[in-house]
């Protein structure tokens, strides 16, 4: 299963002309490889490093990022942070959060990053933050729920980034799509009609939202 929607030419060719991975990501990405049932669900170069390029032009003080998975999404967009800025990661597997905090430690980042474990259903609503950018990239079902609770906790002028939203692109046949595409057509219909955002989808791997709050 390839959650890319472009060709492996075409993506070769990309990864080629952008600008290389830090070796911790690279070596993050081979662990994860060697140590994960779904290693697929990394983030990986190309996407990584336009999270790294979104979070240096937002330089956001504060991120929240629910689905931290080996935490290679997370790693990437701290590299953005104002000095003295944080990021907030959830994620309910105690697992994979453990090679997160690993290479948090190799990257010498534990002052940037904060692992949560739980769901983040429940773990949003405790934070008292407001945050620059918001990435969701977890269970599929809930993205409409994950969005309702952060909207009001992003300042006005943050983002919200949403992965994994064209679903392999069964999100362009409901008649066949299963739940997963379902859930991320929902949210893309309701972000495009919620008046508070403005919002690009980009064909980027498997189709990334992005979304400021006006
Ligand atoms: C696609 S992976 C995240 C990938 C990561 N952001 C990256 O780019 O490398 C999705 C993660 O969401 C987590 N997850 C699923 N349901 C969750 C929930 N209800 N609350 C918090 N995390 C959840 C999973 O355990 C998994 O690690």
């Amino acid at each position: 299963m390839t959650h890319r929607l472009t060709s492996e030419e075409i993506n070769q060719y990309c990864e080629k002309y952008t600008s290389v991975e830090r070796p911790e990501l690279y070596d993050l990405n081979r662990q994860t490889n060697l140590r994960t049932e779904l290693p697929v669900m990394l983030s990986g170069h190309l996407q990584g490093k336009v999270l790294s390029m979104l979070s240096h032009m937002i330089q956001p003080k504060y991120i929240l990022e629910i689905g931290t998975f080996t935490g290679y999404s997370a790693i990437c967009l701290s590299e953005g942070l104002q000095p003295g800025g944080k990021l907030i990661t959830i994620d309910t597997n105690a697992e994979t959060s453990e090679l997160c905090m690993e290479y948090i430690h190799k990257c010498h980042l534990q002052d940037k990053i904060e692992v949560v474990i739980g769901q983040a259903t429940e773990i949003i609503p405790t934070l008292d933050i407001e945050f620059d950018l918001v990435f969701i990239d977890a269970d599929k079902i809930n993205y409409s729920n994950y969005f309702d609770l952060v909207v009001d906790k992003v300042k006005s002028g943050g983002y919200i980034l949403a992965d994994n939203v064209l679903y392999h692109g069964d999100v362009l046949d409901l008649t066949k799509a299963g739940k997963n595409a379902k859930a991320m057509h929902a949210y893309n219909e309701k972000i495009n009609q919620d008046i508070r955002m403005e919002s690009v989808l980009l064909p980027l791997r498997d189709g990334i939202m992005i979304s400021r709050k006006k």
